[in-house]
């Protein structure tokens, strides 16, 4: 796909519905004793990989409008291994669910997810007493879980991540005692959102206390995706005529170190029409500005995961310094992120060099036009083709793997650009 430099960055978008959220409603939905709600899900291939996840374990899901009615009618054992795609989200809480069920099942995953770590899920579910193998003794998939005995324990992470942090906990909600989790930093917090109002969980600091609890049946409605708003926010801060508005966006704490970072660096950025549900969401208004680098330290990582690649594309616009560190774990996402910034970023002309744990980038300089494979990595397409349009067009491989996420991206870019 070859995608052009705009003119002029103008109009108004809603973004899709939370990715993160919509899966953990799903398997939450699927854990209830009753039928469920979830207005506004997000039907992209990764969480349609969670809906079939569950339906192959006896679930009814059912999509009615805007609506996903979902029900547990009686568990079953899947008939055959259950494929999860790209999808680390659907892999990493499905083994925390699956490890409830006393059934036996079996998952893979593409090459991409084939590569992932999966001992950070496996090493503590098999504490609370599911029973794992799979490929490097269940430290990547295929792995088969043996469920439905679940115990009690205290562990604490040495990563932070919050698919781990949900796998724990979604386990331990059907324990035989209260147990512990604990994290380095605060990952995102959707999951302790939702269970807060159920009394199941209490979070002191970066230790979560977990009580055997029931999830009573819900209606829940999901907001706009922050991590896909921030492509736009990217493009109207670099683009130099730029004014773009973005509705309905998820604004949780633990999801927008972004917008802080951005606008340390100088970016015109207001927050409009915040609403408090069981999610904070409003509108952004994004407008083109003058960016000064940054340095980011590592606790702030996990609350801007997905968009330190669009930091970087913010830093080479920005005049000065910028400096990622103690995001050695964006080498385990869909891609190596850390290495497809530097790749990217430098067959554009930019200035950067790549560190194990982050990079640095000299901003300001022009950036030119350039062939992109984002290696089947959903994010590094949509960062390809906001930096296209900001600066001297480019040209993207494989550009459909944006429905991972985002399935109406190019759309959307279309509809503001001129
Ligand atoms: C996610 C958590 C993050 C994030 C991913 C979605 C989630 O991963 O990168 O896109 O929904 O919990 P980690 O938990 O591995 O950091």
């Amino acid at each position: 796909m070859k995608i052009e430099n705009a003119k002029i960055v103008r109009g108004e978008i809603t973004v899709p519905p939370d990715k993160s959220i919509t899966h953990r409603m799903i398997f939450f939905a699927s854990l209830s004793a009753g039928k469920c709600e979830i207005e506004n899900p997000l039907l992209a291939d990764d969480t349609m990989k969670t809906i079939d996840l569950v339906k192959s374990t006896g679930v009814n899901v059912s999509v009615e409008g805007n609506r996903l009615n979902v029900e547990m009618k009686n568990v079953r054992e899947p008939a055959s291994p259950i494929f999860c795609g790209n999808s680390g989200t659907t892999t990493r809480i499905g083994l925390g669910f699956l490890s409830r069920l006393p059934i036996f099942s079996v998952l893979y995953g593409d090459e991409s997810l084939s590569k992932r770590p999966m001992d950070r899920v496996t090493e503590p579910l098999s504490k609370l007493g599911a029973i794992f193998d799979g490929r490097n003794y269940a430290s990547n998939l295929p792995i088969s879980v043996r469920g439905g005995k679940i115990g009690h324990a205290d562990y604490i992470s040495k990563v932070s991540s919050a698919q781990v942090k949900t796998a724990f906990i979604v386990a331990a909600l059907n324990g035989d005692g209260i147990s512990t989790y604990r994290e380095p930093f605060e990952s995102r917090d959707h999951t302790e959102n939702f269970l807060k109002s159920l009394n199941a969980i209490e979070k002191t600091g970066n230790t979560i206390k977990i009580k055997p609890s029931k999830i009573p049946p819900f209606k829940s409605t999901v907001v706009g995706d922050f991590s896909s708003a921030a492509f736009f926010v990217t493009l109207g801060v670099c683009h130099p005529n730029a004014r773009v508005k973005i509705k309905g966006v998820g604004l949780n704490k633990t999801r927008t170190g972004f917008l802080s970072v951005l606008k340390k660096m100088g970016a015109q950025i207001d927050v409009s029409n915040v609403t408090q549900d069981f999610e904070p969401y409003g509108d952004l208004t994004v407008e083109s500005s003058v960016l000064e680098g940054i340095e980011i330290s590592p606790e702030e990582i996990p609350l801007l995961i997905d968009e330190i690649p669009l930091i970087g594309l913010a830093g080479a616009f920005a005049k000065g310094k910028t400096i990622v560190r103690g995001a050695a774990e964006l080498r385990t996402k869909e891609s190596d992120r850390i290495n497809a910034v530097v790749s990217m970023l430098s067959s554009m002309g930019v200035n950067i060099e790549e560190y194990p744990d982050g990079f640095k980038i000299e901003g300001g300089q022009k950036l030119r036009s350039c062939t992109i494979d984002p290696s089947g990595d959903h994010r590094i397409a949509m960062m390809a083709a906001i930096a296209g349009v900001c600066a001297n067009g480019v040209e993207i491989k494989n550009p459909e793997i944006v429905s991972i996420s985002y399935p109406s991206f190019f759309e959307d870019l279309k509809r503001v650009i001129s």
